[in-house]
């Protein structure tokens, strides 16, 4: 089977699906693969290597995709703006797609799949089972960007993150708040503590306590909680508006004394809690930052606005997006590696046509298939 590498042209995307470890170790699986001329290029990968690696180069984007049978992508796939074509449009009718699609919200591009017959998995849709973390983008993804949300605060703080003790005196430690102890939030309590912040962390989950004071973090039980926070599948579960008002007096007295908030709560397929308001904002001491994670969900405070960084009441407000892009080479070698142990999971079915839809990571991530939306979930949520 041949695997294409297509050049992501989302603005902003510096992230290319295969790298050439994961392009030798496809060949090595008996695949072919076939990269697109500068496929690789901000993330410092250049075509040489790719050849090295066993892969043959296309100049063109419309080859690549047109001629693979299945189509790596970082990104979802978008229109051209510079050549007006949309990259599916460019597909093989009944071609294999793998990447985050976020079917629920692109029912454009879920007709296009219908209309081209293509077999799309997506893998923001992978369960979060240990069988599948290897597999699991999202998980790779939160924990660069839990790292870069402290280095991105840091740089943004008036003041330095380690207690110092100086002949000219003492300078305290910056105080660290961590709102959401899930992949991206334990990976901001870590980097945090590594450049000698004091930080304490919230969860909704309880379970989350451990692995936060394993990092040397405080952990602030949300005591008012008397309802089931997790799901079945270990994710938190939506709340109340009282549980959220609740919850945002007990951060209020945190976040007073805060240098530095890190929010990351997130809920599955829902807008994330507003957990900052506006007047808590302006109740912080100026100079402070907050880095929103949850952007990508609308924010968790009430003032972020996605893809800037704002001064709002003396307090910058960090609202990037896709800030994994950011890292390109540790981003695109994560990624590219998830994507192989997805392909190599489900590679023989790919080849025999046959799906075992009784398997939980498959029927959990394939959305269309022969024409039709196979997935429970966006064809509820499309009503298709
Ligand atoms: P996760 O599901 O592993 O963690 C989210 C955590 O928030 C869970 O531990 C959950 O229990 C907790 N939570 C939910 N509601 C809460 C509440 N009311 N109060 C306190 N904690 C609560 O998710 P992950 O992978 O860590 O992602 C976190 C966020 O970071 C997501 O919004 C994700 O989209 C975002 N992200 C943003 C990126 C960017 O470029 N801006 C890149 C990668 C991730």
């Amino acid at each position: 089977m041949r695997i294409g590498i297509p050049c992501e042209i989302m603005p902003g995307e510096r992230r290319v699906a295969a790298v050439p470890e994961t392009v030798s170790k496809l060949i090595k699986a008996g695949m072919e693969v076939c990269v697109e001329s500068g496929a690789g290029l901000q993330s410092y990968i250049d075509d040489t290597s790719y050849i090295e690696a066993g892969a043959s180069i296309e100049p063109d984007h419309a080859t690549v995709l047109g001629n693979a049978d299945i189509i790596l992508k970082v990104q979802r796939p978008v229109l051209d703006a510079k050549t007006g074509s949309h990259e599916l449009d460019l597909m093989k009718s009944q071609a294999t797609l793998i990447g985050p699609l976020y079917p629920a919200r692109n029912r454009d591009l879920v007709e296009k799949l219908i209309a081209k017959k293509i077999t799309s998995f997506s893998l923001d849709l992978l369960p979060r089972i240990a069988r599948a973390q290897s597999m699991d983008i999202l998980s790779s993804m939160s924990n660069l960007a839990g790292y870069k949300s402290v280095v991105m605060a840091a740089d943004h703080l008036g003041k330095i993150f380690p207690m110092l003790t100086t002949a000219a005196g003492t300078i305290l430690p910056a105080k660290v708040i961590v709102i959401g102890a899930g992949v991206a939030g334990l990976q901001a309590i870590a980097t945090a503590r590594r450049l000698g912040g004091v930080v304490i962390a919230f969860d909704t989950r309880p379970i989350a306590a451990e692995q936060v004071k394993s990092l040397g973090a405080d952990f602030v039980s949300l005591e008012t909680i008397h309802e089931q926070t997790q799901d079945t599948g270990g994710y938190a579960k939506e709340q109340s508006a009282e549980f959220y008002k609740n919850e945002q007096e007990i951060i209020r007295k945190y976040i007073k004394e805060a240098d530095v908030v890190i929010t990351t709560a997130l809920i599955p397929g829902k807008r994330a809690p507003i957990l900052i308001t506006e007047e808590m904002v302006r109740e912080m001491k100026h100079g402070s930052v907050i880095v929103d994670l949850a952007i990508e969900q609308e924010g968790n405070c009430i003032l972020s606005e996605p893809g800037k960084i704002v001064i709002k009441h003396e307090i910058t407000i960090i609202g990037l997006l896709n800030i994994p892009s950011t890292m390109p080479m540790n981003a695109s070698q994560l990624y590219s590696r998830n994507l192989f142990a997805f392909l190599n999971y489900i590679g023989a079915q790919l080849s025999s046509g046959q799906l075992d839809l009784t398997d939980e990571i498959i029927s959990g991530c394939l959305v269309t298939r022969n024409g039709e939306v196979v997935n429970p979930m966006v064809r509820q949520k499309l009503k298709l």
